[in-house]
This record gives structure tokens, C-alpha cells and sequence, in this order.
């Protein structure tokens, strides 16, 4: 039963003066309407005669008496000292039947717009629900500060209503904006004034807004295949046409896009450490991509999903640093380096674009929350970011060793992982022509997770494999996990 200290609001209905019909009948018939039609749950609290006299501009006598009427029909029940209820138990079918309209179905397929038929279409993975070990992208969760998160939250909830519990800023939160520049020079070498900064509900939301304010509908878009899935069908239902690029051991091919495809409006791509493969674009590469860029007036998508995480080496600083021309966009989230469920990311935009984004960001829905971009600019400001992207840096290289080890020793006989300095994530090659999509789903079954390299490839990349993330496995369980692994590639290899 729903609780409700104050009484049901009763907002379904209006008295109206000017009726034939007395006020106290239309009260009667209209609390009978929704106690009947369950809109009040039975033991709902009702409002007091008062408060409902005073909201509805009557008298309260004639609250009192419809109350009076339905307790003594049965509709409802008064309880001293505590207020008057819908029955409980109450047995609608013994009550005479309110007519509800008949609604007619549309008939399928009308009324959805062409953008939303692509939907229909899009082969991205959901990352929603509860994941089990080895889901690539998910980071150690348990191991999050949540204690010390709560503090920041309670904080920015505290500190001045009036500031944080609104909408914020246009662009999102002013301190926020500059702790990440802060950030973005200290550890990916770039010089943003935090006004080219617009806070967004994650990269996804990056990826929407740069693909509605740039694309025209047909407009071409590079995309690096294998890929990020989620970018890719963003891409698609805004109408683009998306055009595979391979990725070899530089990263995205770009001899090959330019000999193969139409000159692009837009180019997504992940340098740092490229989704799925983990390849680092080489620095020639992001020369020759940039000059590409420039020469032909393409924009560039500098996705750097999970950068803070490298394992070896000192990271190579981000495109947008050597990006003199301002062609990228460069695309940021803290999902991987905090948690997905904040739901907090950036785009670092060019500046002329600035002030478009920032108002495209609230009329397609300001997804961040005023409030978690004031506990998050505090947390960065206070050095506890910088903490925790260290604390599981260590804890993520010890995973991935323990991943790799494992693999190496029980499963390869069935799989060929390969190596990988950074990321939270290995790319496993599978043997015996096992089928990925196959194995995934056998897995899953079995209790692990993965996911089949064929799902982030628009054209088919001929080589079956497995993407098994390591950050969000207990590095304790992954030894068990991986025998378990190698028996299911087993049992496939002998059925097929
Ligand atoms: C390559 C890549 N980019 C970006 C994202 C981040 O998405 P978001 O910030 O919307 O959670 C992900 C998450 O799965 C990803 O794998």
C-alpha cells in the first residue's frame, strides 16, 4: 500500500462551479471513480477534510458529508485520530462498473518516425542489468570509496541549496569544468580553457550531441570496424552513413578509408587505446589523421574512454593535444574511472561550437544532475580522483596479470590472449574456428561473461574472438573462472 502521510493528492479532478450537478455529488461520483478504477489503492490515505476544502475552494461540511457518504457505503474507511482511507479488501466487482473508453491500437510500424526504424536495427550490446565476471568496460565496483563518495554527496546536497538542487549551469558545473582541465593537462597533456568544456550524462551523450549538431542526413562518418558499438548505432539513427575502417597495428587505417570511402563529414576513432583491439595509434597516424582533418574540413571524435588506465610506459598525450587546427572533439567519461551509474562524462568541443552545445545539451534532455557535478568537482578538487584512478591502476594491473596467466596456462589450448599495456579489457583470439557469438552465449550459460568481437565489427573481421574484461573480476576468483572457461571451449570445440 502506498504510504502517504499527507493523503492522496487528488489532482484527477475538477469541481465545476457551473455545473447543474451540486458540488457535493461531483465530489461523491468522482472519489468513487478513482477508489473504483483503482487510482487510489485500497488503505490510501485520503486528504483531510480541510486540506481538500481548502484546495478545491468548498465548503468543508461538504467534504465532510461525501466522506460521511463513502464510509458509510463502504468506498472508504475512518480510523480515529488518523485521517480517513480507501477500504481495504475492497471488492470492486461487487460495485457497479465505471466505463473506461476503448482505445484503439494503431496498427503497427505508423507513427514511428524513419530514425526511430533504425533503432530497430542497432546491434548495441545492453549494458544494462547485473553483469557477471569478465563483461568488458565495468570497473571494480566493490572497490569504489562509497563511504567517502557519500560525504562529497551529502556536501554538494548541503552546502547551498539554492546552487545545488537546481539546474546548475548551462554548460555544467563551472568548478567542475575546471577541475577537468586541470585534469586533462596534467594527464593527457592537453591546454583547454574549461569553457570548451560541456558536461555531459557520460560519453554516449557526447557522442549524441556531436552527432546532432554536426551530421546532415547521409553525411559520412568514418568508423573504426571493429568498434565502439554504442557510438556506431548513434551514428546510424542520425541518419549517417556509417563506413567501416579497419584498424592494423597504427590504428585506424586511414589509407584505406581514403581509397575506399567518401570523404567524411565526421571521424570516430579511439587513439589511446582502441576499442576493442587496444591497438595505441601511432604518433605519424594522428599526424597524418589530423592533416587529413584539416585539408578536407572533417571533424574528428576522439573518444578516450579508459586512458587513465596504463600499465606500462609513460601514455602518449591525447589527439586533441596535438590538434592545432581545433578539429576534435574529444570525448570524456567517468564511468570507467569512477562509476557508470553517476552518469557523468564531457566533451571538450571547439570554441565556436561552445555556446551550440550547451544549449543543445538542455533541449535534448540535460542529463547530469546539478548535484553530482558539484560532489564530483569537489572530489577531483580535492585530489580523491587522482587517488582512486592510482589506487586501481595497481589493482587492474594485477587483474590483467592474473587474466593473462590464467588464459595462458588452461585455455590455450582453445584461445590466443593477447597482451595488452592498458585498458580494462583483453582481446582473446578463439582457435578450433569456435564461433564467438556461439562461445559468448555458452558462457553466459557457464556464469561468465565476455562479449563476441563480431558485435563491434560492421564488416565481418574474419577472425573469431572473445573480449573478456579484466577490471571487474576478483583477481582471487579469475584462476577458477578461467578452468571453468577452458571447459566450455571444450565441450564446443568437440561438439562443432
Ligand atoms: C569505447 C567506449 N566509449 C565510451 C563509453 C562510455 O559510455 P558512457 O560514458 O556513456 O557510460 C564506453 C562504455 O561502455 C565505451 O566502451
Amino acid at each position: 500500500m502506498p504510504k502517504s502521510p499527507g493523503g492522496a493528492l487528488l489532482q484527477g479532478f475538477t469541481i465545476e462551479r457551473e455545473s447543474k450537478v451540486p458540488i457535493y455529488r461531483q465530489l461523491d461520483a468522482s472519489l468513487r471513480r478513482l477508489i473504483l478504477d483503482g487510482s487510489l489503492a485500497p488503505g490510501q490515505k485520503l486528504p483531510s477534510t480541510r486540506e481538500l476544502a481548502q484546495e478545491l475552494g468548498i465548503s468543508r461540511i461538504t467534504v465532510k458529508t461525501v466522506y460521511e457518504q463513502i464510509i458509510a457505503e463502504g468506498y472508504a474507511q475512518g480510523k480515529t485520530g488518523a485521517g480517513t482511507f480507501v477500504a481495504d479488501g475492497l471488492d470492486t466487482e461487487a460495485f457497479p462498473k465505471v466505463r473506461t473508453p476503448r482505445r484503439r491500437e494503431k496498427p503497427a510500424g505508423v507513427g514511428i518516425s524513419d530514425r526511430a526504424r533504425a533503432i530497430a536495427a542497432s546491434k548495441s550490446v545492453a549494458r544494462y542489468g547485473e553483469t557477471a565476471p569478465f563483461r568488458p568496460g565495468v570497473p571494480a565496483l566493490d572497490q569504489f570509496p562509497a563511504k567517502l563518495w557519500q560525504k562529497y554527496m551529502a556536501e554538494a546536497m548541503a552546502r547551498d541549496a539554492r546552487r545545488s538542487l537546481g539546474y546548475g549551469q548551462v554548460n555544467g558545473n563551472a568548478d567542475l569544468r575546471a577541475a577537468i582541465a586541470r585534469h586533462l593537462a596534467d594527464a593527457r597533456g592537453m591546454k583547454v580553457e574549461a569553457e570548451r568544456i560541456i558536461i555531459t550524462s557520460g560519453a554516449q551523450q557526447a557522442f549524441v550531441l556531436i552527432a546532432f549538431v554536426l551530421l546532415n542526413q547521409g553525411d559520412t562518418v568514418w568508423y573504426e570496424s571493429p568498434g565502439h558499438i554504442a557510438g556506431r548505432d548513434v551514428m546510424q539513427i542520425m541518419g549517417a552513413s556509417v563506413a567501416p575502417v579497419p584498424v592494423d597495428a597504427e590504428g585506424l587505417d586511414l589509407d584505406h578509408a581514403i581509397a575506399r570511402h567518401p570523404s567524411p563529414a565526421l571521424i570516430f576513432t579511439t587513439p589511446s587505446h582502441q576499442q576493442p583491439l587496444g591497438t595505441t595509434m601511432s604518433l605519424g597516424r594522428r599526424l597524418a589523421l589530423l592533416a587529413y582533418a584539416q585539408e578536407n574540413s572533417a571533424w574528428i571524435i576522439e573518444d578516450d574512454y579508459d586512458s587513465e588506465f596504463r600499465y606500462r610506459g609513460r601514455p602518449l598525450p591525447a589527439l586533441s593535444a596535438l590538434d592545432s587546427s581545433r578539429r576534435v572533439f574529444y570525448a570524456g567519461t567517468f564511468s570507467k574511472s569512477m562509476f557508470a551509474a553517476m552518469r557523468l562524462g564531457y566533451v571538450v568541443v571547439p570554441p565556436e561550437f561552445a555556446s551550440t552545445f550547451a544549449t543543445a545539451r538542455n533541449l535534448l534532455g540535460q542529463n547530469s544532475s546539478a548535484v553530482v557535478e558539484e560532489a564530483m568537482a569537489r572530489f577531483m578538487e580535492d585530489g580523491r580522483f587522482n587517488e582512486h584512478i592510482r589506487k586501481m591502476r595497481r589493482l587492474y594491473r594485477t587483474r590483467r596479470d592474473v587474466l593473462f596467466e590464467a588464459l595462458s596456462q588452461d585455455c590455450a589450448e582453445w584461445l590466443e590472449p593477447q597482451r595488452t599495456d592498458a585498458g580494462m579489457h583483453m582481446v582473446a583470439w578463439l582457435k578450433h574456428r569456435i564461433d564467438d557469438q556461439v562461445a559468448h552465449e555458452a558462457l553466459l550459460e557457464a556464469g561468465i561473461d565476455s562479449l563476441p568481437i563480431s558485435v563491434y565489427c560492421i564488416e565481418p573481421l574474419g577472425r573469431p574472438a572473445l573480449v573478456l574484461g579484466f577490471s571487474g573480476a576478483d583477481e582471487r576468483l579469475i584462476p577458477r573462472l578461467v578452468k571453468r572457461l577452458a571447459e566450455v571451449l571444450r565441450n564446443l570445440a568437440e561438439a562443432g
